[in-house]
């Protein structure tokens, strides 16, 4: 989700095959690919979670053919979606979708099945529960190599302020329906469920439209 309102938006629908996600995804995917391929190793093994459509993931798979790309979310509604998206754009190296739902531990990925260099995640915090972040947090202990990082991407408060004016118009229309999990939530929230399980923040990375690329890696 982006926190500038552009006439062509559709209304906030935070849906995964919504036309709303669709219409942020198109417009964030090309800046994140470029700071991922800054970040990026070279191969390895990539996770994404919430992938909803896997509008990102399958953007991404052509430009790293050495990486191998796993999607996943908890609505397995999205699976058919993700696997058209793929078949769309030929990719290669990007598996089936799998099921992980970041609030309930007996569906996170085994570390004797394989560890990840990369675990990405876009657009899930300002629609979701602070708790995804400690299942976040918990996930990235389990599974990310010794070297490894986790990005996430979207809007988020720094030190309890908004850091524009538009992300706090962007809050007070997320808010507004009044869904208990909806809002922006702060760095530090996501920085105390990392430190709780061994990840730190490393960097905070600006990107268009106030919105950031949150670096974690092990402590
Ligand atoms: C706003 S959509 C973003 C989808 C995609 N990342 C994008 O940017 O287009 C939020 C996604 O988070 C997923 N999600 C919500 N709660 C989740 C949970 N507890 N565990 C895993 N995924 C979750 C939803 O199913 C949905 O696909």
């Amino acid at each position: 989700m982006s926190s500038t309102v552009a006439a062509d938006r559709p209304p906030i629908d935070p849906y995964p095959l919504s036309p709303y996600v669709a219409w942020a995804g198109n417009r964030n995917r090309d800046p994140i690919l470029h700071v991922f391929k800054e970040i990026f190793p070279q191969s390895g093994n990539v996770l994404e979670l919430a992938s909803g459509a896997g509008n990102h993931i399958n953007h991404f798979a052509p430009h790293f053919p050495k990486l191998q790309f796993q999607p996943s979310d908890y609505n397995v509604e999205v699976f058919e979606t993700i696997k058209q998206n793929r078949a769309d754009q030929k990719n290669v190296n990007v598996a089936d979708p799998i099921k992980i739902d970041l609030t309930a531990p007996a569906s996170w990925p085994d570390p004797k099945v394989r560890l990840y260099d990369v675990i990405f995640v876009v657009n899930l915090f300002q629609v979701a529960p602070v708790a995804i972040a400690d299942g976040i947090a918990q996930v990235a202990a389990r599974v990310l190599t010794k070297d490894g990082f986790v990005a996430i991407y979207g809007p988020f408060k720094v030190d309890g302020k908004y850091t524009t004016q538009s992300n706090e118009a962007f809050d007070k229309e997320i808010l507004a329906p009044k869904v208990p999990e909806w809002g922006l939530i702060d760095v530090k929230d996501l920085e105390r469920s990392a430190n709780a399980h061994g990840i730190a923040l490393k960097k905070i990375l600006d990107m268009p439209a106030n919105n950031f690329i949150l670096v974690f890696g092990r402590a």
